[in-house]
This record gives structure tokens, sequence and C-alpha cells, in this order.
């Protein structure tokens, strides 16, 4: 694993721009798999304004993002589609056509789950995976549990998650109480995996996830055992591991 402590937030956002252009140098037909929340919005500028000036393009990408609300349609402000829309899709030379989120508005799990992993074989696998890393240790919406669930699947988000994400909704009532995401298996599998992580608030989760043991309870460390790991974490969330980085 490579654990990288940026110089700003900025300097985080840039880095991690830059490991995803150099993918997409390196493969111009790769397939990325993708994320959403805060973190990531940054970096997509980046990629945004990498491609308007002509050093990067999506034209021959495939797209998996991580994970879906269930039960909210693409056109809705806070669906995973929408936000993907708005921050890199509708900004760059991707063919949509080729660009996948799970579908949060059909209800049946077992379908969604299935043809979703089917996709992400046909299309060869995931090349690198972007993730985030929520603050109880999620990724995805992978929730601390007693085991690592394998594929796509339908997940009860946490009372943490649900107030964690509320910030974005009118009210927590609003918030989706279930999703559909990607297991720690579909992430595994991806060849390399980047993952930035923002903000104080997250210091100790970084800790325990990349420091600490391998457990379910903080999905995200299962990482350690991944092969091809890039970890680009900003100062204040970096700030308990400066003897590591
Ligand atoms: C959500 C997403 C995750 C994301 C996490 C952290 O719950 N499902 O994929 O990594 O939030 O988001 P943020 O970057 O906003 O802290």
């Amino acid at each position: 694993m490579e654990f990288i402590i940026a110089e700003s937030t900025e300097d985080m956002s840039r880095r991690a721009a830059d490991h995803i252009a150099a993918c997409l140098q390196a493969d111009p037909d790769c397939v990325l798999g993708l994320a959403t929340g805060t973190t990531p919005i940054g970096l997509y500028a980046e990629l945004v304004e990498d491609c308007a000036e002509g050093k990067v393009s999506f034209a021959g990408v495939t797209t998996f993002n991580l994970d879906e609300y269930r039960g909210l349609a693409p056109e809705h402000d806070q669906s995973y589609r929408y936000f993907m829309k708005k921050h890199l899709f509708d900004h760059v030379d991707i063919d949509q056509a080729r660009t996948h989120v799970p579908e949060g508005a059909n209800p049946d799990a077992h379908a969604v789950c299935a043809a979703y992993e089917e996709a992400i074989a046909a299309a060869g696998g995931v090349d690198m995976q972007l993730l985030g890393l929520g603050p109880n240790g999620h990724i995805g919406f992978n929730e601390p549990e007693d085991t690592f669930p394998a594929a796509t699947h339908c997940v009860d988000l946490t009372q943490s998650t649900i107030e964690a994400n509320s910030r974005l909704f009118e009210c927590i009532d609003d918030v989706p109480r279930q999703a559909y995401t990607m297991g720690i298996g579909t992430i595994m599998a991806a060849r390399s995996v980047l993952m930035v992580v923002e903000g104080a608030h997250k210091a100790e989760i970084v800790k325990k996830a990349f420091f600490g043991p391998v457990t379910p309870q903080i999905p995200a460390s299962i990482l350690q055992f991944h092969q091809n790991v890039t970890v680009i974490v900003d100062p204040a969330a970096g700030e308990l591991c400066r003897d590591k980085a």
C-alpha cells in the first residue's frame, strides 16, 4: 500500500486526478470504478479541467459507480447518478451509455445486483477503483458487519450513515434507508484501488483502517490485503498517521 499525506486538500485532489489521468493515458479504454461523496468533488473538477485542456479523454472509458440509494430515480438530486452527471459525466467526453450506476429506482434488489455484477464481468472487470471512506470505515455502502459481503447487494444503512448523509437532504426522514452497493469482493477484484480521504473527523478511522487490525467492523481495513492500493489523504485526515507516511 502506498500511503500519501498530501500538502493540502487541493493537493490531495490534484494528486488523485493525476493518478486517474495516468490510468487513462496508459489505457484509454480502461474500466474505472467511481465514487461519490464530498471528497472526490475536487478531483472530478480537476479531471474536467484536464479534459477541457485536452490532457485526458474519457472517450473510450467505461465506468461503474460503487453504489446508489435504493428508491431514488436518476433524476433525484441526491441520487448518485445525478451526482456523477453534475460533477463529471456532463462535462467530459464520455459516452454516457458506458457509464453504470446501480439502478436505484428498481426495487427488485436481486435483479439489480445480479445485473450489475454481470455488467462488470462483461466489461472485463474494473481496472481502477476510486473510493472514499465513510466516517465509520465503510467503503461504497459496505457498512460495519460481522462478515465481508462479497458481491453487489442491497444494504440497510446504519443510523450513523443516515445521519452523516442527512446533511445533503432537506431532512433526515428524506434519506433512503437502503442502498445497492458493490460488495467487498467486487471492490477487492479491482486491479488497482485509489482512496481519497479528507477532514479531521476521519483521522481516527484512517489510522484504524490502514494501520489497525483487518476486521469487517471496519470494512476499509480489508484494503490492507489488496496488492495495489494508493491512499491519498489531506493533512487533517492524515494527522494521526504522520509517522507512517
Ligand atoms: C457515502 C458514500 C461513500 C463515500 C462516503 C464518504 O456514504 N456511499 O462511497 O465514500 O459517503 O463521503 P464523504 O466524502 O462525503 O465523506
